[in-house]
């Protein structure tokens, strides 16, 4: 009788449920000039083995990255992954030249379909107007081929502005809310433009998706306008959380996979990536894996609905390796540079209630924590060269510890660098 009504429900939850809550990684394809096909699925299994879904692949205008598209997609068909095309429209996009990629795709059993459409997105855009999306659309159309449209219009930040957008833009779908960090403010990003525009889908009678951008961190420093820091501190925590509890989008995308010159990787650091002059100075030797871990946690929880239970002990820290006021030999002083805590931030992930202390020099904190997750952290120590160390305590003797990888210096830098260095007691 039981089992009965649990097919019932099972077959019940399918029918209402055609597009399942789904994440996606926003995946530069800039960064997969030396890939081939075996590289691909070395990434897609990563991604898979903590329930991303698929990749969005950004995609430039330059004489590889369509090139590169074959292999992903071998790769992609063969693990049973999902892809779609995020044009990056920074670049000068020629319209046939968009219409033929997504035709040469769309077939594909990897092509992602939002209510049966294949999905296109991009990074930017809105500098072309209604007429380039509405003729990009036709002629697709008129291939056969009917797209679902969820463009990152990115001029498209303000609240108030999301209806007047909708009107705009007749051709688009859905949308994809590219801020996923704070706008300069030394303040926790809110969820007001998610929510707006998650709304204007529905008020401009359009089918969506309405894709949610999570990010754990954002840190340039490229050079002249393009140095600057967002207040990322807490970030991949609360956000998630947004979109689980609050925003509920139809999509989460991560942003992003492979992004190293903005610090919001959450890939490994890979030696096949040429990551140009001067990435390469605050990306290598601050690995982000372990925001993986979190990922997995919160993945699991938007899909299913419930937040997973904890089966290990674990902790996942990160810490930037400077403090923030230190003068360093290289780059310039990115802008909000004071908005970061000099801290070591720690995510709990407990089976029982236990005590985790956080140890940088002579500071010491200690935080009696419930089973499930948590957040604290420790300010930096004035000493310099100290390590961090993170251990979970119970009944007074150390269950787990761990030390980071990397010491603070204090009194001296080769580079501006305000990407943490992410690890994790396990
Ligand atoms: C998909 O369509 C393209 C061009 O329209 C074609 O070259 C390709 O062979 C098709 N692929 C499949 C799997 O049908
Ligand atoms: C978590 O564990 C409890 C107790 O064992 C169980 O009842 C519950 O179904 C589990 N939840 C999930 C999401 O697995
Ligand atoms: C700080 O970095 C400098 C090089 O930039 C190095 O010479 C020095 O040993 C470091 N200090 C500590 C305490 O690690």
């Amino acid at each position: 009788m039981s089992v009965t009504i649990a097919l019932g429900l099972q077959c019940l939850s399918l029918v209402l449920r055609v597009d399942a809550a789904a994440v996606f990684a926003h995946f530069m394809v800039q960064n997969a000039f030396s890939y081939v096909q075996p590289d691909w699925a070395a990434d897609i299994a990563v991604a898979q083995a903590i329930g991303i879904d698929g990749f969005a692949l950004n995609t430039a205008v330059d004489n590889y990255e369509v090139s590169k598209y074959p292999d992903a997609f071998a790769a992609a068909e063969a693990a049973n992954f999902q892809l779609f095309i995020s044009f990056d429209m920074t670049y000068d996009w020629v319209q046939n030249d968009m219409v033929s990629l997504v035709q040469t795709y769309a077939n594909s059993s990897s092509y992602y379909k939002w209510n049966g459409k294949p999905l296109v997105s991009t990074f930017d855009g809105d500098a072309d107007a209604e007429d380039f999306w509405a003729g990009f659309k036709s002629a697709l159309s008129n291939a056969g081929i009917t797209i679902s449209l969820a463009p990152a219009f990115i001029d498209f930040r303000d609240p108030s502005d999301a209806i007047q957008m909708f009107g705009d833009f007749p051709s688009i779908d859905g949308f994809f809310n590219w801020w996923s960090w704070p706008d300069d403010v030394a303040a926790d990003l809110t969820t007001a433009t998610d929510l707006a525009y998650k709304a204007g889908i529905s008020a401009a009678g359009r089918t969506g998706p309405y894709i949610m951008a999570v990010s754990p961190w954002q840190f340039k420093e490229l050079g002249g306008e393009n140095d600057w820091v967002e207040q990322s501190d807490e970030l991949w925590k609360y956000r998630w959380e947004q979109a689980i509890s609050d925003v509920k989008p139809d999509i989460v995308e991560i942003v992003t996979w492979n992004d190293y010159g903005e610090s919001h990787y959450i890939s490994d650091i890979n030696p096949k990536v040429n990551l140009g002059d001067l990435a390469p100075n605050y990306v290598n030797g601050f690995d982000h894996g372990a925001w993986r871990i979190m990922a997995q946690y919160y993945i699991s929880w938007y899909k299913t609905g419930t937040a997973p239970n904890i089966t290990k002990d674990q902790v996942v820290y990160w810490y930037r390796a400077f403090p923030k006021a230190i003068a360093c030999s290289g780059g310039d002083l990115p802008r909000n540079s004071d908005f970061p805590a000099d801290a070591v931030f720690a995510y709990s992930m407990l089976t029982s209630p236990a005590t985790v202390v956080l140890t940088v020099g002579d500071n010491s904190m200690s935080f009696d924590v419930s089973a499930g997750v948590a957040i604290g952290s420790v300010p930096f120590s004035t000493e310099d060269g100290q390590l961090p160390v993170i251990s979970i305590m119970r009944n007074g003797a150390t269950v787990k510890s761990g030390t980071g990888a990397k010491a603070i210096n204090t009194s001296s830098c080769p580079y501006y660098n305000f990407n943490p260095l992410v690890g994790i007691v396990d």
